[in-house]
């Protein structure tokens, strides 16, 4: 999401960075106590069972540790991971492809499931229920199907936006994790576990600064970790919260942790639409990002820390963003009275 991460190099290191902090274990994993031990108790009765564990399916916005619980299945479960994702399965003989070459008990990860092709997801209903798929043999009225038996496996699959999955793909998992935000306190336990595996000194306090700007999101924690060290590497002075601000400021990123694009959102929200509502296509063209974006990644974030809501009609600024935003509320539409009358 921020500018410093578009080019492939810093992708490719923001990868390397973000391997090497993974949490391997359910223990290691900090925070969202309750999916895991929604997990913890389906991969012990599974393997008290000698069964391979059931469908799951990780839903939540990005950085929240989906793909990092798909390795953790498969590590706790003792199975070997086979990773693919939605956009690479284009056609049904994509999944065919995979699904005939899975090892007997594998763990199949499919991230970003709601992009997969739908002829495809048809075929995986099958193969999730009954371990089978139909494979087509040519075409018009001589077309036959031929069925070919699968070997067990659990499928994980991860989506941002679950809504788009359909109903009989989203039934046939055996468990869904919904995947929310980080607490700060949680947020610190990450960054001082980063922090001590990358060797790096940071005070107690400089992390809490952090932690209050991370969108709630241990990926984005991390990354601004990095940031700072950086800060603090080239500036060659101590790791505090001093540092942590002159940084942040550097990296657009708000007291609230609000960065360029969320900025941007809410200020279109406010100054163009007066507050709204504004419909999110209308909202996306105007700030110039993908709908789709603006609803899986900067929605979530903003309705959570109460800077909009979201109404029928469209996304309305709270009068909290006003105040955070600096913009001085103009008298505005009626829809807006009514909906904050007292305010005013
Ligand atoms: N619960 C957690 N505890 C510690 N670190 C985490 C946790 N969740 C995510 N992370 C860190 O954030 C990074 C992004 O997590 P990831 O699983 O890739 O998110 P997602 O797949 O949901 O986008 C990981 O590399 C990991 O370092
Ligand atoms: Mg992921």
């Amino acid at each position: 999401m921020s500018d410093d991460l578009t080019a492939p190099e810093a992708q490719s290191d923001e990868l390397a960075f973000e391997g090497a902090l993974r949490p391997k274990s359910l223990t290691e994993f900090v925070g969202q106590s309750k999916v895991r031990g929604q997990l913890q108790l389906l991969l012990t009765a599974a393997r008290m069972q000698e069964r391979t564990p059931d469908h799951i399916l990780l839903a939540g916005p990005p950085g929240l540790g989906k793909t990092t619980l798909a390795m953790i299945v498969a590590h706790e479960s003792g199975r070997t991971l086979r990773m693919s994702s939605g956009p690479a399965i284009q056609h049904a003989g994509d999944l065919a492809a995979l699904l005939s070459s899975l090892v007997p008990g594998e763990v199949l990860f499919i991230d970003e499931i709601h992009r997969m092709a739908r002829s495809a997801e048809e075929m995986l209903y099958l193969a999730m229920e009954d371990f089978r798929i139909d494979i087509m043999v040519g075409k018009g009225a001589g077309a036959t199907s031929i069925p070919l038996d699968l070997p067990p496996f659990t499928l994980v699959g991860a989506t941002t936006r679950s809504g788009l999955l359909p109903n009989p793909l989203r039934d046939r998992f055996g468990f869904t994790a919904h995947l929310e935000f980080y607490e700060d306190a949680e947020l610190e336990q990450v960054l001082s576990r980063a922090a001590v595996l990358l060797d790096f000194e940071i005070d107690r306090d400089a992390i809490a600064e952090i932690a209050g700007r991370c969108r709630g999101t241990p990926r984005i924690a991390n990354r601004l970790l990095r940031r700072v060290r950086d800060y603090a590497l080239v500036q060659g002075g101590r790791a505090d919260r001093d540092a942590v601000r002159a940084a942040l400021e550097l990296y657009d990123v708000d007291e609230l942790g609000l960065d360029r694009i969320d900025r941007a959102v809410m200020s279109a929200i406010l100054t163009r639409f007066d507050g709204g509502p504004v419909g999110l296509s209308t909202l996306a063209v105007s700030v110039g990002e993908e709908a789709d974006t603006i609803e899986s990644v900067v929605e979530p974030f903003l309705v959570r820390i109460g800077l909009i809501t979201r109404t029928p009609r469209g996304r309305v600024a709270t009068p909290m963003a006003w105040d955070h935003l600096g913009i001085p509320r103009k008298r505005a539409a009626g829809t807006q009275q009514a909906l904050f009358p007292d305010d005013l």
